[in-house]
C-alpha cells in the first residue's frame, strides 16, 4: 500500500479543511501508532497505521459513495459562481472529502445521482464498455409507439449523425415512457426521444445498474451507499 501524508489522510475523512488540520496536528491531538504526530507531512500507511484523534481511532475509508435524489433546478457540478450545484446540498464535511458527481444530469432532470471521490468507480459506472444500464422515466409531447420502441432497439441515429447504441424504450401510454441506455452522451435521452418526434417535458433517472433510487429520500436528500447497494449497482450477488 502506498504511503500517504497525514494531513491528506485526515482531509479524506472529511474532518476539517487542510488549514484547520495543520493546526489540529500541531496541537498534538493526533497520534499515529501510539506516537504523537506533529508534522502534517508525516507519511503513514493508510490501511495499517492506527491513527487516533483525541484518543479515538479513525477508520480508514478513503473512498465514499452516496446516492442523491437530485432536484430539478440544480446544476450537476462541484461548484459554480452563480448557480446552486449538487455539492451545495451536502455538508461541509462531505465537500471536504473531494466528492464529485458520477456523470451528469441536466439542470431540469431529477432523480438518481451518485456522488463519490473514487475516480475508478466513476469510470466503471460511466464507461459504455461496462454496460451499466441507466433507466429514465420521461414525460413527452405526443405518444411514443411500438414503432419508436423498435427504432430504439435497432440503435437510433440522431439529427447530427450521432449513432446511439441499441437501447430500450417502453411506452407507458399518456405521453409517458421508460428509457434504458448503456451510455451517457450529451442530452442523450432528450435527443433520442426528440429524434422520434416526442420531445421531453420531464425526465427523471430511476435506476443505475441494479441500484434503484431510494424512494424515501425526497428531492435534494442523499444517503451513503452500503456494500449491498454497490453490489446491486454492478449486479453482483448481494451477500
Ligand atoms: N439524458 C438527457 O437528455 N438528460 C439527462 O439529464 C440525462 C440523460
Amino acid at each position: 500500500m502506498a504511503l500517504t501524508r497525514l494531513d491528506k489522510f485526515l482531509a479524506e475523512q472529511g474532518l476539517a479543511s487542510r488549514k484547520e488540520l495543520k493546526k489540529l496536528i500541531k496541537s498534538g491531538r493526533v497520534t499515529v501508532d501510539g506516537q504523537p504526530a506533529l508534522r502534517p507531512e508525516q507519511k503513514l500507511d493508510p490501511e495499517n497505521s492506527q491513527v487516533r484523534l483525541d484518543g479515538e481511532p479513525l477508520r480508514y475509508a478513503r473512498h465514499r459513495y452516496y446516492m442523491m435524489d437530485k432536484p430539478t433546478g440544480v446544476l450537476t457540478a462541484t461548484e459554480d459562481a452563480r448557480q446552486e450545484t449538487v455539492l451545495d446540498l451536502v455538508t461541509p464535511e462531505m465537500r471536504r472529502m473531494g466528492l464529485f458527481p458520477v456523470g451528469r444530469l441536466d439542470k431540469d432532470t431529477s432523480g438518481l445521482l451518485l456522488l463519490t471521490n473514487d475516480g475508478d468507480f466513476a469510470h466503471r459506472v460511466l464507461s459504455p464498455k461496462s454496460g451499466v444500464e441507466k433507466l429514465y422515466y420521461a414525460v413527452v409531447e405526443g405518444n411514443p409507439s411500438q414503432e419508436d420502441a423498435e427504432a430504439f432497439r435497432k440503435g437510433l441515429v440522431l439529427a447530427d449523425g450521432t449513432v446511439c447504441l441499441p437501447a430500450k424504450m417502453e411506452p407507458l401510454g399518456g405521453g409517458r415512457c421508460l428509457v434504458t441506455v448503456k451510455e451517457g452522451k450529451y442530452h442523450q435521452v432528450k435527443r433520442m426521444l426528440a429524434s422520434r418526434g416526442t420531445p421531453v417535458r420531464q425526465l427523471r433517472r430511476l435506476r443505475i445498474g441494479g441500484l434503484e433510487l431510494d424512494g424515501s429520500l425526497g428531492p435534494g436528500n442523499y444517503r451513503e451507499l452500503e456494500e449491498a447497494d454497490l453490489c446491486r449497482l454492478f449486479n453482483l450477488k448481494v451477500m
